[in-house]
């Protein structure tokens, strides 16, 4: 197929797709709202009063739902490679999460009473290669394992998307080392054909 005519179905299906119109009508930046509105409605994970980050957050339709949740008295600091349009009350920090910099940019930003949530929907460039792609999505996985050990408060949670393959399990169990239950999520509107899924682990164990 050329991709001209691949960019042209793209843009078809995107224009036919229930989840695009309806982001389009409420004025969110992605379809991807409506993956985090329905695990939060299903699993109440967002409070008014949270401290929340959220890892690769472009083009920013996370942050705006976090933005019409959390008050004055909660935090939401974003964070992306990409840029973002400004968001009522979000903190964005420009930069690649797997770089310290930007880590502790953000650890900075939260002071010493650490986060409610982590949120990542981050997800890096493809290679085309399969393993390779796979290990790249763990690899980052592990370092915001690590990230939320220095930042969660005791009791916090995470929401993390993974792709179904190697590594997979195996990063379930290292969860489970720090938190109290490890729980899989497959929103509807998360596509059948993708191979993405949502990890929420809760209770955070110092
Ligand atoms: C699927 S999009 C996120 C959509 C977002 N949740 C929303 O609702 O608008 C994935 C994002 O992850 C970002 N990303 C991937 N790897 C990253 C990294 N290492 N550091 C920061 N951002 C990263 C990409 O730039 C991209 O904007």
């Amino acid at each position: 197929m050329t991709k001209s005519k691949s960019n042209k179905q793209w843009l078809q299906s995107q224009n036919q797709d229930f989840y695009v119109k309806k982001a389009r009508e409420l004025n969110f930046r992605s379809r991807a709202v409506y993956k985090l509105m329905e695990i939060n409605q299903k699993d109440r994970l967002i409070k008014p009063n949270h401290c929340i980050v959220d890892l690769g957050a472009s083009p920013g339709s996370w942050s705006q739902y976090l933005s019409s949740i959390v008050n004055s008295h909660g935090q939401i600091i974003a964070i992306d490679i990409l840029p973002i349009e400004p968001i009522k009350h979000v903190k964005f920090i420009s930069g690649d999460f797997a770089d310290e910099n930007v880590q502790k940019k953000c650890l900075r930003q939260v002071g010493n009473n650490g986060v409610d949530l982590v949120i990542s929907d981050m997800a890096p460039n493809l290679s085309g290669i399969k393993e390779v792609d796979q290990c790249r999505n763990i690899a980052l996985a592990e370092l915001v394992y690590d990230f939320c050990t220095q930042i969660l408060k005791p009791g916090g949670d995470l929401l993390i998307k993974l792709f179904e393959g190697e590594g997979t399990q195996g990063y379930r169990e290292l969860l489970k080392q720090k938190f109290d239950k490890v729980l899989m999520r497959k929103p509807k509107a998360s596509r059948d054909k993708s191979r993405e899924f949502y990890i929420l682990a809760r209770s955070f164990r110092l």
